[in-house]
C-alpha cells in the first residue's frame, strides 16, 4: 500500500507531484492552496479530493505532506500547520526548495514527523499533463533518515533519479542550476533582441539560433566548457569584439554590462582552455573591463 500524499500549495510543482504521484499509484488524499480555486483546480485533473484553504484540514491524515508554497513562506506554513495539530508523528513532511535546507521544517520535527527536502532539477513552466517532467531528471533529496527513504521512492515512482545531497551543500547546487536554466533563458532573451535589432523578425529568432544552440550544447557535452569554446574571444580576435562593443553601444547600451561581464568570464575560460596567448589576455580583459 503506497503513502497518502497531501500537497498543501498547488502552484506549478504542487500541480505537477500531485498528477504524476496520482498517475505512479499514490493516493492523493487531499489538496490545500491559499486559494480554493489552486487546489481545485489540481482536483479537476486527477478527480475528487478534499480541497480546503485550511491545510491541517488536508494534512492530518496524511503519510507524506508536501509543502509546494514559495520559498519564502514554506517555514511559515509549516509552523501554522504544526500549531493546529496538523501533522502526524511518523509521518513525513518534505519541501522542494532547491536552496533552502529540509532544518527549515523543524516545526514538523517537533510534532514527531520526518523531515526532508526532494528538489527536481527541472523548469516547471506549463501544466504538466502530457508528458511526465520527472522522468530522468536528477532528483536531490536530504533529511531525517526516514524521510530521505521515503523521498528517495517516491523520486524513483515518479521514473527520475534520486541523489543524495548535503543539507549545506544545496544554496551552491542550486545556485548551479540557477545560472544553467534561468540564467540561460535571460542569455537567449538578449541574444533574440540583438536579433530583432540587426533585422531578424521576433518569430524567426529560435529557428535561426537553435542549430548553433543544440551544437554548442552537444560539444560541452563530449569535450567540456574550455575546450568547447569558439568564437572571437577564444580566437584572440579584439578586433570582432571592439565591433560588438561598438554596434551594442549604439543600439543597446543597457546590455553593453552584461555582454562585457559574461565576456570577462569567457576570457578565463579560453584562458584555461589554452586559447590565448599572454598578450592577447591582457588586450581582451581591457576591452571588457566595466
Ligand atoms: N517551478 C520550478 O521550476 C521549480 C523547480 C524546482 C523546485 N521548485 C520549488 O517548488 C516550490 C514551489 O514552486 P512553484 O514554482 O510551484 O511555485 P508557484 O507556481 O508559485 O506555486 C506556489 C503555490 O503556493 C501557493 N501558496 C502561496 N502562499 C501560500 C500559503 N501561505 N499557503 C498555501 N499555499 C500558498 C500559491 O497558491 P495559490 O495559487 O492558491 O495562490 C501557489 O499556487 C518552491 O519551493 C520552489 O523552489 C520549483
Amino acid at each position: 500500500m503506497k503513502p497518502q500524499i497531501a500537497i498543501v500549495g498547488c502552484g506549478r510543482v504542487g500541480t505537477a507531484l500531485a498528477v504524476w504521484l496520482h498517475r505512479a499509484g499514490y493516493p492523493v488524499c487531499g489538496l490545500s492552496s491559499r486559494r480554493l480555486q489552486s487546489a481545485e483546480a489540481v482536483a479537476a485533473l486527477i478527480g475528487p479530493r478534499p480541497c480546503s484553504q485550511a491545510p491541517q484540514t488536508v494534512t492530518a491524515e496524511a503519510d507524506v505532506v508536501f509543502i509546494t508554497t514559495p520559498d519564502g513562506v514554506i517555514e511559515t506554513v509549516c509552523r501554522q500547520i504544526a500549531a493546529a495539530g496538523g501533522f502526524r508523528a511518523g509521518s513525513v513532511v518534505l519541501h522542494c526548495s532547491g536552496a533552502l535546507p529540509s532544518t527549515i521544517l523543524a516545526p514538523a520535527r517537533q510534532s514527531g514527523a520526518w523531515i526532508g527536502s526532494l528538489h527536481p532539477l527541472q523548469s516547471f513552466a506549463a501544466p504538466p499533463l502530457d508528458r511526465n517532467p520527472f522522468a530522468g531528471i536528477i532528483v536531490s533529496v536530504e533529511g531525517d533518515g526516514p524521510a530521505l527513504q521515503t523521498a528517495e521512492a517516491l523520486a524513483a515512482d515518479l521514473n527520475a533519479h534520486p541523489q543524495q545531497i548535503l543539507t549545506e551543500a544545496k544554496a551552491l547546487y542550486h545556485a548551479a542550476a540557477v545560472v544553467a536554466s534561468n540564467y540561460l533563458v535571460t542569455l537567449l532573451d538578449l541574444a533574440f533582441t540583438l536579433l530583432q535589432q540587426a533585422g531578424v523578425a521576433p518569430r524567426d529568432a529560435h529557428g535561426v539560433l537553435r542549430p548553433l544552440i543544440d551544437g554548442t550544447l552537444a560539444n560541452v557535452a563530449r569535450i567540456g566548457p574550455a575546450a568547447a569554446l569558439t568564437g572571437p574571444v577564444a580566437r584572440g580576435d579584439a578586433e570582432t569584439v571592439v565591433g560588438h562593443l561598438e554596434a551594442i553601444g549604439a543600439k543597446n547600451p543597457e546590455s553593453l554590462a552584461l555582454y562585457r561581464a559574461l565576456g570577462m568570464a569567457t576570457v578565463d575560460v579560453a584562458e584555461r582552455g589554452g586559447h590565448l596567448d599572454a598578450a592577447q589576455t591582457e588586450h581582451l580583459r581591457r576591452l571588457m573591463e566595466p
